[in-house]
């Protein structure tokens, strides 16, 4: 018997529904994302008050439990950025690529860490939990590799000698911010009692 028979999560992509629900059974029966009607804008400073941002707010829309996540790309050389801005960073994942590549021209210091904070709300709006994920790499030159999404091609990570557009999606998550947020939040539910 899952500890939630339901809960949203505050999204509306069908990928990122799928694979929360594989890593959350069989705490919740069935995640759902979203309706299309519900537009949750990201207007909070950090990654940690967006997740409860979205969670908060489609738990009370939606009056059940509520499930969201917030993650960007953290450039130690750039003072942070693009951070909270990462999808915001251009127009198109190409874009955004060749934005960071660009403003990183000529800097030697590549460190970068992708983070990424998982909120889960109450079916009136309040907090039970977040947790974090964070990984950290370099960001490369040029792209390499062809899988993953977003800055993918460009992030390296030292510990296993390839970008994440090299990982496969398993070995990815074993190593990365949303996996760690994932796996930390599993955890959480292992003593969970609504
Ligand atoms: P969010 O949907 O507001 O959490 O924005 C996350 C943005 O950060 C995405 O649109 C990507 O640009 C970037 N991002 C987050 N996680 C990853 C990842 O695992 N790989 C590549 N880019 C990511």
């Amino acid at each position: 018997m899952p500890v939630l028979a339901q809960a949203i999560l505050a999204s509306h992509n069908a990928g990122k529904v799928k694979e929360f629900q594989g890593w959350l059974q069989p705490w919740i029966g069935e995640l759902l994302p979203l309706p299309a009607t519900i537009e949750i804008a990201e207007t909070a400073d950090s990654f940690v008050g967006n997740a409860c941002l979205k969670a908060a707010t489609a738990a009370k829309e939606m009056g059940a439990w509520a499930i969201a996540d917030d993650s960007g790309l953290v450039v130690h050389a750039l003072q942070g950025a693009p951070g909270i801005y990462s999808a915001r960073y251009g127009a198109t994942d190409a874009e955004r690529i060749e934005r960071l590549l660009r403003e990183m021209a000529g800097v030697s210091d590549r460190a970068a860490e992708f983070i990424c904070v998982i909120a889960l709300a109450r079916p009136d709006g309040t907090i039970a939990v977040t947790t974090e994920g964070r990984c950290a790499g370099e960001i490369l030159t040029a792209p390499r590799g062809q899988g993953g999404f977003g800055y993918d091609p460009i992030f390296w990570v030292p510990s296993q000698q390839r970008t994440f557009a090299e990982m496969s999606p398993t070995e990815k998550q074993q190593v990365s911010h949303r996996g760690q947020a994932l796996q930390r939040l599993r955890e959480y539910f292992q003593t969970f009692n609504p």
